[in-house]
């Protein structure tokens, strides 16, 4: 009978034989399950309970939806069995790009093989790939030492690179080595043992060792935990919690706590697949009711009430950076968090690690297949574990917020500090009443466009006649404000990010005040002005698209900054060597080219009234 399942990868350099040895092991079990992952849900024979399948669907979904929502996953799960074990091996095709590809696959997997050629030994990439998938929880590894019968089975030679990879694999905290000699090409040690080739060697093949090796669960948590899917309510008396445990064992009859809300009920029924459970523990997708009529949605996390899930908003982890567009502190971009999506920004880059040595270097940015430690502040307090503790409640992805990519992948360490301790301190006065007193409506209004375009003057005639008028106003310039409260920031692209962040909450704070806030910066990131534009309630911020051609912003040039920029003098100017994204939809266009300054200002004001 078919028992349990085993999820690994291989991780090698090219030419180590990885796909020879895969390619065996399929071959040679003779049970090579189709590995479409559809066909595989719906084949209720390669699966034994209902509950297994379920749990097969909710990956396809997964995957799915990744696909839909244009995240791409290069890495091939491939199924096949052995009469004691069900296997599933997580290929990484990539090449380019294969730290981000490894990082996929071994957050799925429970162990790893890792190839090396017994020519060569140890090498760098052995490494590197170690110390990916111990980033990623994984504890149990075999060392296959490939090609031993092109060092004529050398007892000696095998002895020594284990030797090298025990010493090394102690040093980053992969506690379970276990080494083969083997051929993929010949098959030695891979299903059967090869006595007669090898007799010094006594230990498993590789297929024995997949079978036999217990699957440990890949965090320290032993208390139930699961994150709560969807909320199934498929008639007025059933109403379910769906999700995968990530963490321990549930009971009918258990208490729990739901995080972050806090409330506390028992668990009434537990059903899994269409059956009723008694009990269900980590890995098994299942539906929970609770005896209480309790507010649960998306993301939130049933735990065991005598070890409850914390929650935060802030937090120190791991990340590695996926994207060849480099990683920016300040740029928000979305977290999904098991079941959680939410908004987050990289606060602070604490150390890059040298991938080889391990050692930790200072960095202002990541850049693609780079892994550091960062601070992470996310818009709302969000209920987690840290990754080594359950890697279902602390692994996260960064998207991008406009093309939908991932960009970088991530484990929580800890919490930077319990919300439970922050409150938000609810003030007397409203935004509605202050603004009342002034008798007006505040505004954001945000002028952008390019140096010499006139968002400055256009600002500021607007502003003399709101004056006149009697409102209550504000100009933010961008010079202005870079004397001082950011006189900190220059015209990299991270600094640009970071100027706009703080200008924004600025605006934020000015319009809560009641003004009518006028911001006049180039501002020329897209994804920076729909960040300021988030802070506001609808119709409150109004995009001012301030446009003339580039070739006429320079002959005006009325800070001989462009002359500077064109002399090679001056670096990163917008326009020249530094971009600007032109807004797609903003409120208004005015052409500063084509009207004089009164002029625009009558088509301003006729489009705010
Ligand atoms: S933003 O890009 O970060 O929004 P901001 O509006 O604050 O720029 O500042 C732009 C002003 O800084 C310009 O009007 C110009 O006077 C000055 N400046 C100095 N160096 C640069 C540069 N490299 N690129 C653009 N503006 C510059």
């Amino acid at each position: 009978m078919i028992v349990d399942l085993l999820r690994f990868m291989t991780c090698g350099s090219v030419d180590d034989g990885k796909s020879t040895l895969i390619g065996r092991l399929l071959f040679e079990t003779k049970k090579v399950y189709d590995d479409q992952l559809r066909a595989l849900a719906s084949d209720s024979k390669a699966f034994g309970t209902q509950g297994e399948k379920l749990d097969f669907a909710l990956l396809v979904d997964g995957l799915q939806a990744e696909r839909e929502q244009g995240i791409t996953i290069d890495v091939a799960y491939r199924f096949f069995a052995t009469d004691r074990r069900r296997l599933i091996v997580a290929d990484t095709p990539g090449h380019e790009q294969y730290t981000r590809n490894m990082a996929t696959a071994a957050s799925t997997v429970d162990v790893a093989i890792l190839l090396v050629d017994a020519r060569k030994g140890i090498l760098v990439q052995t490494r590197r790939h170690s110390r990916i998938a111990r980033l990623m929880g994984i504890r149990s590894v075999v060392l296959a030492v490939n090609k031993m019968d092109l060092v004529e089975w050398s007892k000696e030679r095998f002895e020594t690179i284990v030797a090298e990879y025990r010493v090394f694999a102690e040093s980053i905290g992969i506690d379970d080595v276990t080494a083969i000699p083997i051929s993929a090409l010949m098959g030695e040690n891979i299903i059967a043992p090869a006595p007669d080739t090898v007799p010094w060697y006594q230990g498993p093949t590789l297929l024995g060792w997949l079978e036999h090796i217990p699957v440990r669960p890949r965090g320290t948590r032993q208390g139930f935990a699961m994150p709560v899917q969807w909320v199934s309510r498929p008639n007025a008396d059933f109403r379910g919690f769906a999700g995968r445990i990530s963490s321990g064992t549930v009971q009918v009859g258990d208490r729990v706590r739901v995080s972050p809300s806090g409330q506390e009920s028992t668990i009434a029924r537990l059903v899994g697949g269409n059956a009723d459970l008694s009990e269900a523990s980590q890995g098994q997708s299942v539906t929970l009711v609770l005896a209480d009529e309790i507010d649960i949605s998306r993301g939130d996390v049933i735990a065991a009430k005598q070890e409850p899930i914390l929650h935060s908003s802030q937090f120190d982890a791991d990340l590695i950076w996926m994207h060849e567009h480099h990683l920016l502190s300040g740029r928000p971009y979305l977290i999904q968090l098991h079941r959680k999506t939410a908004v987050a920004q990289i606060t602070d880059i604490k150390y890059r690690v040298d991938i080889n040595s391990g050692s930790h270097l200072a960095a202002k940015t990541l850049e693609m297949n780079e892994i550091g430690t960062v601070n992470l502040s996310i818009d709302r307090t969000v209920p987690f574990a840290p990754y080594q503790e359950d890697p279902g409640l602390g692994a996260f992805i960064l998207i991008d917020r406009l093309t939908n990519e991932t960009v970088g992948a991530g484990m929580i360490r800890h919490a930077l500090r319990r919300d439970d301790n922050i409150h938000t301190q609810a003030l007397t006065i409203t935004k509605t009443e202050r603004s009342a007193l002034k008798m007006q409506t505040p505004r954001c209004l945000w002028f952008t466009g390019l140096s010499g375009s006139g968002k400055s003057t256009m600002a500021n005639l607007l502003e003399q006649r709101l004056f006149a008028e009697g409102k209550h106003t504000y100009l933010l310039d961008g010079d202005n404000i870079r004397h001082g409260l950011n006189r900190d920031l220059g015209f990299t692209e991270a600094d640009r990010v970071e100027n706009i962040r703080r200008v924004a909450e600025v605006a934020k704070l000015m319009v809560d005040a009641g003004l009518i806030v006028l911001v006049s910066f180039i501002s020329p990131f897209r994804e920076d002005r729909a960040m300021a534009r988030s802070h506001f309630d609808e119709g409150e911020f109004f995009e001012i698209f301030v446009d003339a051609p580039l070739a006429i912003c320079e002959g005006r040039d009325t800070k001989g900054l462009y002359a500077k920029a064109r002399r090679g003098d001056l670096k990163n100017f917008t326009g020249i060597d530094s971009p600007y994204e032109a807004p797609e939809t903003p409120e208004l266009h005015l052409h500063t080219d084509r009207l004089t300054p009164d002029e625009t200002l009558h088509v301003l004001l006729a489009s705010l009234r």
